[in-house]
């Protein structure tokens, strides 16, 4: 049976990897933008690394904590959390110097209408972090929706690939990665870049978001045919660990799952575990964002929990009623309009 404490546990218990490179990670991490979807779950699993792998080192959660179940999580389990707006200059200067940092700030949606929020947080923030944080290693999350939408043939973007933008929002997270990459070159700042394509933690994300629109009896939209993601413990661990391979010049490295995700089967999947059959709109297309992941899969190894795995969890969380952030993903958005 789901519970939010099984699901915390699930993503919050560290891999034997984790904790042997823990040990490797020299001085405290702070966690930048720690508030959100991902931060949470990141913290504590750090915490709990650092605890298994019998060492001492601070955890420091910097948000502004707009989410009160959020900090709850933090708080219930110890972590040390820094009330902060980033944008605030003076407040971030005021920030202790820290060994690591892991930058999860940033602004998707609202960016219709109010760009240069969007640019604010995610084009001009990043400049100033990374000048405050020169000397430290910075994992920056950026996203997979840099590069651009590719045919199915190809498999996906390697990180070698050009990106290509669109919209203003994925133009504003490519400038983040631009401001850092020039800390990269004018500092020496370690650094890296974590180009992420879905995380799923059943209370949002992908098969969140189907899974909704079959109860709702909601149509899914096959334009947008296929996708990568992966399971959210995985993609907190592999940006934890990312800390080792930081270096100027940055590091580029797209974290997502091993599978290329046909939407219609997917859905069809959900649909059989959830006993109602989806409806579906649209013709598919021949590309979509995609990512090829396969350096990260060298690297950190395969992600814990398979898709087939995630599907079934996603389909009995939402039997059980568990609860849900109410944080569309808008996966099938293809002109950059968030
Ligand atoms: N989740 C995914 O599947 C996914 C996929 C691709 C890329 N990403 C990127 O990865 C990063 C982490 O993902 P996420 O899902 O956890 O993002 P998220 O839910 O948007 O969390 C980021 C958090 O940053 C904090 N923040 C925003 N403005 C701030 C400010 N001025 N000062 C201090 N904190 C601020 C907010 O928390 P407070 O309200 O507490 O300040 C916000 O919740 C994001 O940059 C996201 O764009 C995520």
């Amino acid at each position: 049976m789901w519970t939010e404490e099984k699901l915390d546990q699930l993503l919050t218990t560290p891999s034997d990897a984790l904790v042997e490179d823990m040990k490797k990670i020299k001085g405290d991490i702070m966690v930048l933008g720690a508030g959100g979807k991902m931060g949470p779950t990141l913290c504590l699993l750090a915490k709990n690394a650092i605890e298994k792998a019998g060492i001492e080192k601070r955890v420091i959660a910097v948000s502004r904590f707009s989410d009160p179940i959020a900090t709850e999580l933090l708080h219930k389990n110890n972590v040390e959390t820094i009330s902060c707006d980033l944008l605030d200059t003076e407040k971030l200067r005021q920030l202790p110097e820290v060994e690591n940092v892991i930058y999860m700030a940033g602004r998707k949606f609202g960016t219709d209408g109010s760009e240069w929020q969007t640019w604010a947080m995610n084009a001009t923030l990043p400049a100033f972090v990374a000048e405050k944080f020169q000397k430290s290693n910075i994992v920056v999350f950026s996203s997979g929706n840099i590069y651009p939408i590719v045919p199915i043939h190809t498999a996906g973007c390697l990180e070698s690939d050009k990106t290509g933008p669109v919209g203003e929002y994925t133009m504003s997270c490519l400038a983040r990665e631009r401001a850092f990459e020039y800390a990269a070159n004018h500092y020496g700042t370690k650094i890296f870049m974590y180009r992420l394509n879905y995380a799923v933690d059943l209370r949002y994300g992908v098969l969140y978001d189907m899974a909704d629109r079959i109860m709702k009896g909601e149509p899914i939209s096959l334009t947008t045919p296929c996708l990568n993601c992966i399971w959210q413990g995985s993609a907190n661990e592999m940006a934890i660990r990312g800390l080792l391979h930081a270096s100027a010049p940055a590091k580029i490295m797209n974290v997502t799952g091993p599978e290329t995700v046909s939407i219609k089967k997917a859905a069809t999947l959900l649909g059989e575990f959830l006993g109602k059959e989806p409806i579906f709109e649209g013709e598919p297309s021949n590309d979509a964002y995609l990512s090829d992941a396969s350096e990260a899969m060298e690297v950190f190894g395969y992600p814990a929990v398979p898709v087939r795995t995630l599907i079934r969890w996603q389909a009995e969380w939402v039997l059980a009623g568990g609860r849900a952030l109410g944080k569309p993903t808008h996966f099938e958005e293809r002109k950059g309009s968030y």
